[in-house]
């Protein structure tokens, strides 16, 4: 085999490696399904974000009884082991919640008392306790490092209010609560993605649930995956004022700088998330009364989108996640955890597939390296 002869696909796009029945993005369109069903009617009903998961992880919409058992399932484990909150407790305060989160999901498999067998009945029990317990590590964190003392969390709230909850020790409005579980349905799967894929590679081993979705946390980290919106919040602390947006992305562009939650891989038209959140966040910025990320965000946008277009480049789903979780009074360090709170169905639903129907990820490289060589010595060598 040669290089000439050999197809390398780096970044191995456009490769299938295996089929899903959870989601599809249609790129022209603006279109994004669950199992068939538009994300827009999700939210149009005000679907919770557990019935989401429930479709994903099933195949199927829960009835109202499936879905008040599998509720009180996930309420049930959202408390963390003592030892878990110990340790956390003991992170640097600096730490990134990033960080924490992909080192307490690992931690966890030893708390668990049955981590390693892959029965699809078991691999449930662990989706759940590992969506569950999301919240609670970060909001765990998050409390420790600003000195303040747990808030356990309560059995009584969905899975989005508990998380605010958790975040802030007191019951969030009705505004806050419609957001953040939109932002928790809408994020919830998107195709082949880095992270989905990284889960995957890591359970083709056979190898744990815990440490598939240690590994797709880790992934979900990098810039060029959930940690875009940090870039984002920097944009817009740069244009410091709503009025400044026409000039810093005229020079920008001139610059030929980009602009931040502007384009997409995939979408050639209006991302589909983006539009309700970009609803979602001007609600919250009336409920919270912390109204500077949304106008900065719809300035920016509104100067952008009109220079854009004949590119087609148009508004993604990091644009208005930002200012919507920002005026929520999250720090920039939390915006790539959150996603992954919501995120996580995703990975789950991926795993139970791909557990399912597994084979061994194993794609070859092309060797560029010599072909012949010899070991020197230690005291020969040059
Ligand atoms: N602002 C200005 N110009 C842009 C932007 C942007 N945000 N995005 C692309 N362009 C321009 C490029 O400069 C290029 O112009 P040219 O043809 O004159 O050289 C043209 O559009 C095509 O650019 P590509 O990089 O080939 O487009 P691609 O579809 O591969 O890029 C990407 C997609 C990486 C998301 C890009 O649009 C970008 O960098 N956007 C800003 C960063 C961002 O928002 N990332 C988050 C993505 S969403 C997510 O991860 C959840």
């Amino acid at each position: 085999m040669t290089n000439q002869t050999v197809q390398i696909n780096k970044g191995l796009e456009g490769i299938v490696v295996a089929e899903t029945a959870l989601s599809k993005v249609f790129g022209e369109e603006g279109r994004l399904i669950y199992r068939g069903i538009p994300i827009q009617e999700f939210v149009e009903n005000d679907a919770l974000y557990e019935e989401v998961v429930y479709l994903l992880w099933n195949g199927k919409l829960p009835t109202k009884a499936e879905l008040d058992a599998f509720m009180a399932d996930l309420a049930s484990k959202r408390a963390l082991p003592d030892t878990v909150v110990n340790q956390i407790t003991q992170f640097p305060k600096t730490a990134d919640p990033m960080v924490v989160l992909r080192t307490v999901v690992s931690m966890l498999h030893m708390y668990d008392e049955n981590p390693d067998d892959l029965s699809p009945e078991n691999l449930r029990r662990i989706g759940s306790n590992l969506l569950a317990k999301f919240p609670t590590i970060l909001a765990t964190f998050h409390r420790y490092r600003q000195g303040l003392d747990p808030v356990a969390p309560r059995t009584d709230l969905t899975h989005a209010a508990n998380y605010l909850y958790m975040l802030n020790g007191k019951e969030p409005g009705p505004r806050s609560v419609e957001g953040v579980n939109a932002y928790l349905v809408l994020l919830a799967d998107h195709g082949f993605n880095a992270s989905t894929f990284t889960a995957r590679v890591v359970a083709g081993t056979q190898a744990d649930m815990y440490g598939a979705i240690t590994g797709a946390v880790a992934s979900l980290k990098g810039p060029l995956h959930g940690g875009a919106p940090t870039a984002l919040v920097k944009q817009m602390e740069e244009v410091g004022d709503p009025a400044n947006a026409e000039k810093y992305v005229e020079e920008a562009l001139a610059a030929k700088k980009r602009i931040m939650g502007i384009g997409h891989r995939v979408y050639k038209t209006y991302d589909p998330r983006a539009r309700i959140l970009k609803r979602m966040a001007e609600n919250i910025a009336k409920e919270t009364g912390n109204t500077r990320w949304y106008e900065l965000a719809a300035a920016i946008e509104a100067a952008a989108l009109p220079r854009l277009e004949a590119k087609r480049l148009y508004t993604n789903v990091d644009f208005y996640s930002v200012p919507l979780l920002l005026s929520l009074g999250l720090p920039t360090d939390m915006l790539t955890p959150t996603f992954a709170v919501s995120r996580v169905a995703g990975w789950v639903a991926h795993l139970l597939e791909q557990y399912a129907d597994n084979r061994l990820m194993r794609p070859r490289s092309f060797y560029v390296g010599p072909e012949e060589a010899h070991y020197v010595p230690i005291d020969q060598r040059g």
